[in-house]
């Protein structure tokens, strides 16, 4: 029966991922897409005819080396305005905590994002958001959390929604209406209730949630303060995340552990109690380097720990305006690895399999495989080491989504 909608990527050097920290990858490769997943993956001498006999359209990558999409699965990347004079105002010793204290720091961004009109926010987003596609970034997820008001958090998921719409990407959206307190509130429990029974219900009944997410430390909010919220996430059949063990020893691990929440990220501060916890759930350790790097932190997530306990290790950016601006994916590899010690394969599987799995998409991305997604970028490298070896370079040649290609260099 002829189905002319094969679409066939022949000619690639795939890289597949396998569980023993050893890439495996198909020397000279297809990779052949129906609507939006992956039909077949093997060597092109092996293309079955009914696949040539029926394509619409055929793509020779040149031997060129194509990986899964990547997965940013951390970021505030919607947001008003920008923290640059703050900026000046850290290089002169001025700590996170004291800015946030003096009512700047997510006070400032709340406010400017608060004044941005729906079309404004979209407006200044979308911009950081080609240059995440432009370095082979096929899914990311997007907090909400400097509205900290039902509005204007509506405002912002909707915004996170439309985003996945107009550029063809994967959003996964997660709430953090308990980001931190916010000014015109006194009381963290009248906040949190508020947050819990007004906001999140109704946001919910839009659709526009797909996880609740908290930030755990000394400036915001304790677990046991978080219980409720985390409570209320399930009985909505939503997922978890948590911002822990940042700035502090939070133990928001044990919160995210009960919760079988699906990551908990930053984790400087981590300890080896709270990783047995882990190890016990199928949570994913989030390590954020842009903002450990850009915040001057000397305290490093325990990595060995994390090995020693298998726990799934993902990096994202924490694209935001305040302790991480990075809008780059491939700079934040780059820093887990110089900074955190993390090997190439480790980073490379922590923005791919294992991003996937702290969204909840184990079964359908960050691999290139029969029955998964078809999200595969075509690099300009001879190795996926190379991804995490460069500062700055960008060897991305285009960008397949969903079988429709959404970026061509
Ligand atoms: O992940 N830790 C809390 N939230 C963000 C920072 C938000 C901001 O400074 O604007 C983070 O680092
Ligand atoms: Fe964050």
């Amino acid at each position: 029966m002829p189905n002319a909608s094969f679409k066939i990527w022949s000619n690639a050097k795939i890289f597949l991922m396998t569980e023993d920290a050893q890439h495996q990858f198909i020397e000279s490769g297809a990779i052949v897409t129906h609507n939006k997943s992956i039909v077949w993956v093997g060597e092109v001498q092996d293309l079955p005819a009914q696949y040539i006999d029926n394509h619409s359209a055929y793509y020779d990558v040149e031997g060129r080396v194509v990986t899964p999409g990547l997965i940013d699965c951390h970021t505030h990347v919607v947001y008003g305005g920008n923290r640059a004079n703050e900026f000046a105002l850290k290089l002169q010793g001025v700590s996170y905590e004291e800015i946030l204290l003096k009512g700047g720091g997510i006070h400032a961004t709340v406010n400017a994002t608060r004044a941005l009109s729906e079309a404004e926010l979209m407006q200044q987003s979308l911009k950081r958001i080609q240059q995440f596609i432009a370095q082979g970034v096929t899914s990311l997820e997007i907090k909400s959390g400097y509205g900290l008001d039902y509005q204007t958090e509506r405002k912002m998921l909707r915004v996170a929604r439309e985003i996945g719409k107009l550029f063809s990407l994967n959003i996964s959206t997660t709430f953090l209406g308990a980001h931190v307190l916010p000014h015109e509130y006194k009381d963290k429990k009248a906040y949190l209730d508020y947050v819990t029974e007004e906001v999140l219900p109704n946001l919910v009944k839009e659709n526009l949630v797909d996880a609740v997410d908290a930030f755990c430390d000394k400036i915001a909010f304790d677990a046991e303060e978080l219980e409720n919220l985390f409570s209320k996430a399930k009985d909505l059949s939503l997922n978890l995340k948590l911002h822990s063990d940042q700035l502090t020893n939070s133990k928001g691990a044990h919160l995210a552990g009960r919760f079988q929440a699906w990551s908990v990220d930053h984790l400087e501060h981590i300890d080896e109690v709270s990783i047995q916890i882990l190890a016990h759930s199928n949570t994913v350790a989030v390590l954020l380097p842009g903002a450990y790097y850009y915040l001057q932190e000397t305290q490093k997530p325990p990595v060995d720990l994390l090995r020693k306990y298998k726990i799934p290790i993902a990096i994202a950016t924490d694209c935001n305006p305040g302790s991480s601006p990075c809008l780059s994916l491939l700079t934040a590899l780059n820093m887990a690895c110089v900074l955190f010690r993390l090997t190439p394969f480790e980073a490379f599987k922590a923005v791919t399999k294992n991003a996937a799995q702290a969204l909840g998409w184990s079964d359908k991305k960050g691999q290139i495989k029969v029955g998964f997604d078809a999200d595969f970028v075509v690099w300009d490298i001879n190795h996926p080491d190379e991804l995490s070896y460069y500062i700055g370079a960008n060897p991305c040649v285009s960008v397949i989504n969903g079988g429709e290609i959404i970026y061509d260099k």
